[in-house]
């Protein structure tokens, strides 16, 4: 058997006997054929990247059809990639070992990078009409990223993915929505710990020092739609902070295996444009306990998690605050969970709540729905949530459109519809049944008993 058998590529940059000219005496001719065929299919796998990386960046959000194009460029890179790694021989000179470790590194991006954009692509394209790839050049509703510059990609494929993480998160920054406080019904207590705890503390911040200081995290939970989302957008709306609206998705799907990387850059981010609020919506889906199925890089991103938030409270100038909504809190990781000293149940609707939803969904609409009315459907939808409340009402609404024949549609006017009147929304409370099953809803509630600090109805 061979010496050079021996000698793998790991050892050969240490190993003196392989230095400068000697090596060449242990590297074979076969060797060096495997050499330059590995710098090769380096070279094309670099250029096809950034050749493919130049047409994704110029036209996303703005032309998808070219934007598709950059499919292939992306399989002949990753393919390159892997030639060249096929293609190392087990010795090198170890004059170039510097220079192929650095091309081994960055072959393992490559194909990591250039596989999970091609599976962004080839959904991207699932999910665009034919009809629209064929004619339009532009998708409406996405915002246009800032172009990866070319500075960042001379300094490497690495930066230019990390610039691609940062439009990432850049993209996930809410300028303002259209709910405020005040369009949320009930849930008084809950609005209240949220201008505790972030809306007044930001317009006055050294009024709020020692024990005063803002929690840095709040957990907002409770059964599904009772307006745990619309609250954080209530708060977005106030203004004074940079306010990230994080899903699971932002972070787990993008570059599989880089999670942990987002969530590094989404509080670099976040620290940087502070005061900011970084808003988890569903957090159970990215945080929840630690699972025997559990895969390396969910707990990675846990990780990472954990040391960021510290990270925001150890150093008490920051000014960053985490807010998060789940309706399976029981699912979190206590580690998680620790982190939320603030936890708030948003629990479904009151009586006086629901007379004031049902209040106000029909407020533009023509009823001849009394007070005591209204009173009387509140009493019976105990167990509805708001959203469930809200379709109840829609389905109401279209009854006296229901009765108008097809031939009349096309010409009536508001006078010719009748009024919604009390036996369309009891009729309507037939067909829309509450959402949240009573076992869900007593679990919530003694959760909310054992661990809420704010219990809220
Ligand atoms: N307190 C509320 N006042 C007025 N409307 C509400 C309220 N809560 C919920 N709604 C209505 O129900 C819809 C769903 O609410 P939202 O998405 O905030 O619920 P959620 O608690 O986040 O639910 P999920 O747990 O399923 O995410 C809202 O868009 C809004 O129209
Ligand atoms: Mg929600």
């Amino acid at each position: 058997m061979s010496i050079c058998f021996f000698i793998s590529f790991f050892s050969t940059t240490n190993n003196p006997l392989l230095s400068g000219n000697q090596t060449m005496a242990a590297v074979t001719e076969y060797d060096r054929k495997r050499l330059k065929a590995f710098f090769d299919h380096v070279n094309k796998a670099r250029k096809c990247l950034y050749d493919a990386m130049d047409i994704d960046q110029a036209a996303k959000g703005k032309d998808v059809r070219t934007q598709l194009t950059a499919i292939p460029l992306y399989v002949e890179a990753q393919s390159s990639a892997e030639a060249a790694q096929k293609a190392l021989p087990k010795v090198i000179p170890s004059s170039q070992a510097d220079k192929i470790d650095k091309d081994r590194r960055f072959l393992v991006t490559c194909i990591s990078g250039a596989r999970d954009r091609i599976s962004d692509l080839r959904q991207l394209q699932r999910d665009s009409p034919s009809s629209f790839l064929a004619s339009s050049s532009r998708l409406p509703g996405i915002v246009e990223p800032t172009t990866i510059q070319g500075g960042a990609k001379k300094k490497g494929i690495a930066a230019a993915f990390a610039s691609q993480a940062e439009q990432d998160i850049l993209g996930t920054i809410v300028d303002s929505t259209n709910v405020g406080l005040s369009d949320i019904v009930g849930n008084e207590d809950a609005k209240q710990a949220l201008r505790e705890t972030v809306i007044l503390p930001a317009l006055n911040p050294a009024l709020f020092t020692g024990l005063r200081s803002p929690v840095r995290g709040i957990l907002l939970f409770g059964p599904p739609g009772n307006g745990k989302t619309m609250m954080a957008k209530a708060v977005a709306s106030e203004g004074s902070y940079t306010f990230f609206n994080i899903s699971a998705a932002t972070i787990m799907s993008k570059w599989v295996g880089e999670g942990e990387k987002m969530m590094r850059e989404l509080f670099r981010i976040a620290r940087e444009r502070q005061p900011s609020i970084i808003f988890i919506d569903e957090i159970d889906s990215m945080l929840s306990a630690r699972g025997e199925d559990e895969n390396g890089s969910s707990r990675r991103v846990k990780t990472e998690f954990l040391l960021q938030f510290d990270g925001i409270t150890t150093t008490s100038n920051d000014r960053i605050v985490v807010l998060a909504a789940t309706n399976r809190p029981f699912d979190l990781d206590e580690a998680v969970l620790r982190r939320f000293p603030r936890r708030i149940f948003i629990d479904l609707p009151s009586a006086e709540a629901r007379f004031n939803a049902f209040k106000a969904s029909f407020s533009a609409t023509k009823c001849s729905l009394s007070a005591s009315e209204l009173r009387r459907l509140a009493d019976h939808t105990e167990g509805y949530s708001f959203s469930d409340l809200q379709a109840v009402c829609t389905e109401a609404a279209w009854a006296p459109l229901r009765e108008l024949p097809p031939h009349r549609i096309q010409r009536a006017s508001d006078r010719d519809v009748r009024a919604v009147n009390f036996n369309d929304v009891m009729k309507a409370l037939s067909v829309v049944r509450p959402a949240t099953s009573e076992e869900t809803r007593q679990k919530l509630r003694e959760y909310a008993g054992r661990s809420a600090q704010i219990p809220t109805r």
